[in-house]
Formats: C-alpha cells, structure tokens, sequence
C-alpha cells in the first residue's frame, strides 16, 4: 500500500511538471514567427464553426455534470425519506449499548460505526466467522442466512441464533452478543462455536499410560528420559492422528485423546480401538529402535469409555485447549489403571465394544466396580491389543 500510495502522489506530480516545462518551451519557440506559422499549420486548429460546436459542447458538459450531481443529492434525500418512513432498527450489545441503524446494515458495519471493536479476521467477507454473534431478543424475525453464509455456519455451529455479523441485515430490532473478542486472530477462525461455549456431546476416550517407567528412568540421565519420552510421545501421538482422534493432553508419561469430537459416537469408538492397536504397533517399533537405550521394552495400558461429555475450550490464555470433562472421563481413566490390575495391555468398556460394532466375542469380559461410579460396568480386558480384529 505504501508504494501504491507514493505511486498515486508522484505520478500525477510528474505529469503537471511536464506540462509547465513542455509549456514554457512552447512559449519560448513561438516568439519565432516562423515556428508558429509552421506549428499552427501542422496542428490544423478548428475554423470557426468547429470553435462554436466546441463551445456548445462545453455548455452541455457543465449542464450534464450539474444534472448527475442534482440526481445523487436527490437520491439521497429520497433514501433519507425512505429510512424516515421504515425507520430505524436497533442493535443492543451485552453492555446495554443500542445502536440504531438504517435497515440493511450489517451488524458488523453497526458495530464499526458506533465505534464497537468486533472481530472480523477476513475484513467482513465471510469467510473467518470471527465476527460470529449469537442473536437473543428479535432472532426469529431475521432474513435467513444465504446459502455462503449457511454453508460456514454450518462448520461453526449447529445452533440457529448463530450468525455471521458481516452477513446479517437485521430488519428489525436485535440483541446481540459477539462470540469472540475483538482481538481474534486466525487461529480462531471456523473454531467452533460449540467448543468455545462448552457442549455436551458423546465421545469415545482413551487414556495410555507407560508402565514402569520410573524405574526405567531412574538410571537415565534426564536429557535421556527428555529424548525417550519425546519419541514415546510423537509415536502415540501420530497413531491418535492417523485414527482420527484428537490428543487432549500428555500427562506424566500418559496421554489422553478424544475420539468422535466432530462426528458420531461410533465412529469414533471405532477411531478409538484403531488408535489403541496403532499405538501398540507404534510402541513395537519404538522397543525396537531404542533396544540399546532402554534396559527393557516400554509397556503401556490402555483403557477407553464412551459417554456424555462436557466438551469446550479450557485454561488461560495460551494455556488454552480444547478438552473434555465429566464422568466418562473419570471412568476411562480408571479403565486405564485397571489395566495394570489386570495385567493386560487394554480395558474398554460394554459401551465402546458395542458401539464400535467390532467382534470382541474372543476376549473375556468382567463386571467391575469402578471407583466414584455408582453401579457396576461391564469391560472387556484384552492381554495383547495387537489381537484386536481391525
Ligand atoms: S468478518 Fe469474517 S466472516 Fe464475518
């Protein structure tokens, strides 16, 4: 922009310098009565009916120009009448603001206007859904969102008092309340809205823990452990990945990961035992490429659930993540410990074996009491999760 601005600044510059010394030199050289003679010769001015019909242009151009410029003033006086007859709808903010606009404003140029900071990442195209706003008061009576602005709607949120604020023109009065702050950057862009305000929402979890491993760790020197556990940790991580899961947090020497977010429960119970058997094939390739670091192979237990959850962005400022709480994570949690208990390497409970629609028939299953849960819970205890049929 800056060169385009010192572009736009000199070039016209350069032009009326070049006129004024073409002019100067031109006044110089006609001083020579030949010169002009010669000059005037080869220009071929107009006789004097031409001179008149340039005259008479020049009249209609001015009375041309005064029309166009009494058409946009009268446009605008109608506008203003026809704004008068409608009237004006308003917009009220969390803080008790209300701005009044003509109808056909977008909430975000209200926003802009009355001097209220509002997100909009993509500068007001529709594109970011940062300038997203939930709609109280007058959300029945909005136009509907056009087929652009459904469509990122769509991947932001289910919920219909979600709209875009670049998008909307309310028609009439609106309460409004902007979902990000001001300050948004694009890493929030097409976040989900659902996440940020927390949803319930069924998902599959899986916890891993390394077994044993501080006494593995205690001869080690840290950076050692540092570089075993970093291996460790991308190896799990990726297996997470390429299943279709999501790493929610490494805690200790354990990892937790939520299967299913975005999608349905099955499919994610599914995800889920993918991720555990890619972990365990993961881990097989790891022992092997640290056999000369490690005094014995690494070992994890693996436990999973299924169940409503409250998933939604937790923590402080950069601290920040996408999570999941409740009981079914408790529950999976424990899963994972039982896994030690019972000396296999995977516990997944009734509800993810059958949700999953995989055949487990093979492998034992048990009524366990879960500690903090009422009631008993039906698992299925797999010694070797390289057995699983995926
Ligand atoms: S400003 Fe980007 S979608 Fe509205």
């Amino acid at each position: 922009m800056p060169y385009l601005y010192g572009a736009a600044l000199t070039v016209p510059l350069l032009a009326l310098a070049g006129l004024f010394v073409s002019g100067r030199e031109v006044a110089r050289l006609a001083t020579d009565p030949a010169w002009l003679q010669q000059a005037m010769a080869s220009i071929r001015p107009p006789d004097p009916a031409g001179v008149n019909m340039i005259y008479d242009l020049d009249t209609a151009t001015i009375v041309g120009l005064a029309g166009i410029l009494a058409a946009v003033l009268a446009a605008r006086w109608l506008r203003l009448q026809m704004t008068r007859w409608r009237g004006l709808v308003g917009i009220t903010y969390p803080d008790g603001r209300r701005v009044e606009v003509t109808p056909g404003t977008t909430i975000l140029e209200a926003s802009r206007g009355a001097g209220i900071p509002h997100a909009s990442v993509c500068g007001g195209r529709g594109r970011c859904s940062t300038c997203r706003v939930r709609v109280g008061a007058g959300a029945a009576k909005l136009p509907p969102p056009s087929e652009a602005e459904a469509t990122v709607l769509r991947r932001i949120s289910g919920a219909p008092t979600i709209r875009l604020a670049c998008q909307t023109r309310p028609t009439s009065s609106i309460a409004v309340t902007p979902l990000l702050p001001a300050t948004a950057t694009p890493r929030h862009t097409l976040a989900r809205v659902a996440h940020r305000q927390g949803e319930e929402r069924e998902v599959a979890i899986l916890f891993a823990d390394l077994r044993g491993f501080t006494t593995l760790a205690e001869h080690k020197l840290p950076y050692d452990v540092v570089f075993i556990l970093n291996r460790y940790f991308a190896a799990m991580g990726t297996a997470v990945e390429k299943a279709g899961g999501r790493i929610d947090k490494f805690i200790g020497y354990g990892v937790m990961a939520l299967f299913g977010v975005d999608g349905n429960i099955e499919a994610g119970c599914q995800a889920a035992l993918a991720a555990a058997h890619g972990m365990a094939e993961r881990l097989v390739e790891l022992n092997r490429t640290l056999a000369n670091d490690l005094p014995a192979p690494l070992r994890i237990g693996i436990g999973i659930h299924a169940g409503p959850v409250i998933v939604g962005e937790l923590g402080y400022k950069a601290a920040t993540s996408l999570t999941a709480v409740g009981d079914a994570v408790n529950t999976a949690s424990r899963l994972e410990a039982m896994s030690k208990r019972l000396d296999v390497q995977l516990v997944l409970s009734e509800p993810v074996a059958a949700r999953s629609g995989a055949d487990l028939s093979a492998f034992p299953r048990q009524e366990i009491e879960v500690r903090g849960r009422t009631g008993h819970l039906n698992v299925v205890a797999i010694a070797r999760v390289l057995d699983l049929p995926i």
